[in-house]
């Protein structure tokens, strides 16, 4: 062969590949390989722990507020005791819920770090009676339970000498690369830290919006943290490094442009351990949230809060159990699904099995006989109450034979097939759901 030739069939050796498989719906696929899990996964349990529940104030912002000096709020470290804390129990209750990945607050901005870091002194083990890692257990007990390990990471840290940023109205320097250098240097440390030790599935920064990307070397931190988990996925604070959106105690009201997406929500009106905070959502309420987000393709990430010994307060316990016992007897409308219908050809939530052929529909109201559905141009197979199983009757009206329009399918629903807390019905349908555009 002559040297042409076959510096010819080299390049087309290498070229033709990479026309076969362009490279953005190979990563495309991997990506959503990557994020499969957390799709699926539709509920994940937050959890804010740390020194703030001792005196039961502000996580962090109570200082950096002005509400009390950093001297005084570092006074709680010596109440931190985790006496009672016992992780198996935090995971038999977050998996009772029907959460799939739980979210642990390693460090607040605050600059406690739950754990014994090498970089920085400020940690639990050495500055509190509680004397010990409290990571690790968290970790192993999740995975014992096989619950998605995610571990939240504030970027900015208000205690740190070498961070800018004090309080609101205190700043430590403006403009000096050394020290913000030295800072860098810790925050990746700790980073590095984080993913090498717990090898977590998931990592939940916060804090972002204090620098740019640049500042906090946001693609080196995503680097580092997919070269030693190829899997692991990132929330979206990390300056446009991330990987799915985390709106924060605002239900969107359409649906959002992000792929990937996840409500952050309190239970009450705090995110740590506030006795003072008796503003409970309801559990109706909070499966209302959850059926919208369900609806909308997203995830809820509820936060609980464990008071400084360990323990979950009573009324944090209890909406999970209920929150589980709905779950549960309506999974198969919940977990692996998609997106709902779109507004109009349904008064209500809904979500569309994996293979589309189930159309549910969520009732978060008592219905007055019947429920109505619009727009759908297929036959239906047959209608049932979810997690109950009762064959529901339903009529077909305004589909004339020389029309082409799908028609209002008329669904009966008996007071006694009610649930207590929100009804959910199957539409199974003779194939792939074909909505009327
Ligand atoms: C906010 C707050 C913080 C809380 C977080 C949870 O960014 O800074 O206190 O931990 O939201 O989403």
């Amino acid at each position: 062969m002559s040297k042409i030739k076959l510096t010819f069939l080299l390049i087309s050796l290498l070229i033709l590949p990479a026309l076969m498989y362009p490279q953005t719906s190979d990563t495309s696929i991997v990506n959503q390989n990557r994020m499969q899990w957390f799709r699926d996964a539709k509920l994940g349990i937050f959890i804010h722990w740390g020194i703030y529940s001792v005196a039961g104030i502000d996580e962090s912002w109570s200082f950096f507020n002005d509400y009390i000096t950093h001297y005084d709020y570092m006074k709680q470290l010596d109440g931190f005791d985790a006496s009672s804390y016992k992780p198996d129990e935090w995971a038999e209750l977050i998996k009772n819920s029907g959460a799939k990945y739980a979210v642990l607050t390693t460090k607040h901005h605050d600059g406690v770090a739950l754990w014994k870091s090498d970089f920085g002194d400020l940690n639990v083990v050495n500055n509190t009676p509680a004397g010990k890692d409290l990571v690790a257990p968290f970790c192993k007990a999740l995975r014992k339970n096989k619950i998605k390990v995610g571990l939240y990471y504030s970027l900015l840290d208000w205690s740190h000498p070498d961070y800018p940023n004090f309080t609101r109205n205190k700043k430590r320097y403006l403009d000096d690369s050394i020290r913000w250098e030295r800072f860098t240097k810790f925050n990746l440390g700790q980073i590095g830290e984080i993913s090498d030790i717990y090898n977590p599935d998931l990592v939940w920064f916060d804090g972002d919006w204090e620098q740019t990307d640049e500042m906090w070397r946001a693609k080196e931190i995503r680097n580092l943290l997919l070269e030693k988990n190829g899997n692991i996925i990132i929330n979206s604070r990390l300056q446009g490094y991330g990987d799915y959106a985390t709106p924060e105690q605002g239900l969107p009201v359409t649906k959002p442009q992000d792929d990937y997406w996840e409500l952050c929500m309190t239970i009450n009106d705090s995110w740590g351990y506030q006795p003072n905070d008796k503003n409970y959502k309801s559990i109706d309420q909070i499966i209302n949230i959850f059926a919208q987000c369900l609806w909308m393709g997203g995830n809820l990430l509820l936060d609980i809060a464990p008071k400084a010994d360990g323990t979950i307060p009573y009324e944090q316990q209890r909406v999970l159990k209920e929150l589980g016992r709905w779950i549960s007897k309506h999974e198969t409308a919940i977990y692996k699904t998609n997106a709902g219908l779109p507004p109009g050809y349904f008064y209500g939530p809904s979500t569309i099995s994996a293979d589309s052929t189930i159309v549910y529909l969520f009732l978060p109201y008592k219905p007055n006989g019947q429920i109505m559905l619009k727009g759908i141009n297929n036959d239906i197979n047959r209608i049932w109450v979810v997690g109950n199983g009762t064959k529901l009757d339903y009529s077909i009206y305004l589909k004339p034979y020389w029309s082409d329009k799908p028609g209002l399918v008329f669904i009966d629903i008996p007071g006694s097939v009610l649930d207590e807390n929100m009804t959910v019905v199957a539409v199974l349908l003779d194939g792939p759901l074909k909505p009327e555009d």
